[in-house]
């Protein structure tokens, strides 16, 4: 059997013309169009790629994005003063500071300046706390993709066994509390973990993000599983080019799983449509509260 691919770029782009339709209806209505502002810090290439990415999104879907770029040497407090003048301007819906961050600036601290309520990573403390609580909150794009194209498989997936592999604040760990609030039994496994192949096995949602190229083998999917690879991972070719891999080894898994997501085209463009998605929320929120 081989798998169904659950495309990822089509969905992403079903989900971005309804918000870009839902977008062009405020302004119809002479309302402001949301606004993202996307914090840049250093030189990063894979950061400067997805800081593009993001930026020509928001400008398609009819939204206003605005970019801050500041040199690999800043200053913490030079960081946290722009964030405070991103949190007072009545144009910006959600705030976004790409990572990571360089060694001298804080994450903790920059995430936790950000307006809970213009936070449209899903980052700060409080949003965390919405999530884990059950209350509406703003939800991590990635994870909140990757439970989209879970639900493009089409199964009922209340009650089936689910392995989340890694345990990152950006993916892991909100991962696990979406399967658990969809009613999914959910595990985190992780570098730890004893026997990950056996642990793997049981699941029925498996989902990869630990950015371990190839990881998942066939062996470690349960036959009909719908696997999840959040990975985006750069390795060398043979020629001296270089490729995108994920954390499945996408050849063999395809003939053991229900339905997979490939990489690229998979859960990357979801990000990118769900952090449009949130910012439309931000956005509404802000205008209607
Ligand atoms: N770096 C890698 N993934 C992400 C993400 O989802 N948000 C931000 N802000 N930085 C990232």
């Amino acid at each position: 059997m081989t798998a169904r691919i659950l495309d990822g770029s089509s969905v992403a782009a079903r989900l971005r013309a309804e918000i870009a339709e839902q977008v062009a209806a405020l302004t119809t209505l002479q309302r402001r169009a949301p606004g993202l502002a996307v914090v840049l810090v250093g030189d990063n290439p894979a950061s400067q790629v997805y800081v593009r990415n993001k930026g020509v999104a928001t400008r398609k879907a009819g939204m206003v994005s605005v970019e801050h770029r500041l040199p690999d040497d800043v200053q913490e407090t030079e960081l946290l003063a722009l964030i405070a003048r991103l949190n007072a301007d009545d144009a910006v819906d959600g705030v976004l500071v790409q990572l990571p961050l360089p060694p001298q600036v804080r994450s903790e601290k920059v995430l936790a300046a950000i307006d809970p309520d213009k936070d449209v990573d899903g980052f700060h403390a409080l949003n965390v706390g919405r999530l884990w609580g059950g209350e509406a909150g703003l939800v991590p794009c990635t994870p909140r993709g990757c439970m989209k194209l879970i639900v493009e498989a089409g199964r009922d997936i209340g009650g089936m066994d689910a392995v989340v592999i890694g345990r990152s604040g950006i993916v892991g760990k909100p991962m696990t509390q979406l399967l658990l609030a969809a009613n999914c039994t959910v595990t985190i496994a992780h570098s730890r973990t004893r026997d990950l192949p056996e642990v793997c096995r049981r699941a029925d949602i498996l989902v990869a993000a630990v950015g371990v190229p190839n990881l998942v083998t066939a062996g470690f999917i349960r036959p009909g599983a719908t696997v999840i690879d959040v990975g985006i991972n750069r390795v060398a070719k043979a020629d001296g080019g270089s490729r995108l891999v994920g954390d499945v080894a996408f050849e063999e898994a395809v003939e053991v799983a229900g339905a997979i997501t490939p990489v690229p085209g998979g859960v990357g463009p979801m990000t990118i449509a769900c952090l449009l998605e949130n910012t439309l929320t931000a956005y509404r929120r802000r205008v209607e509260s």
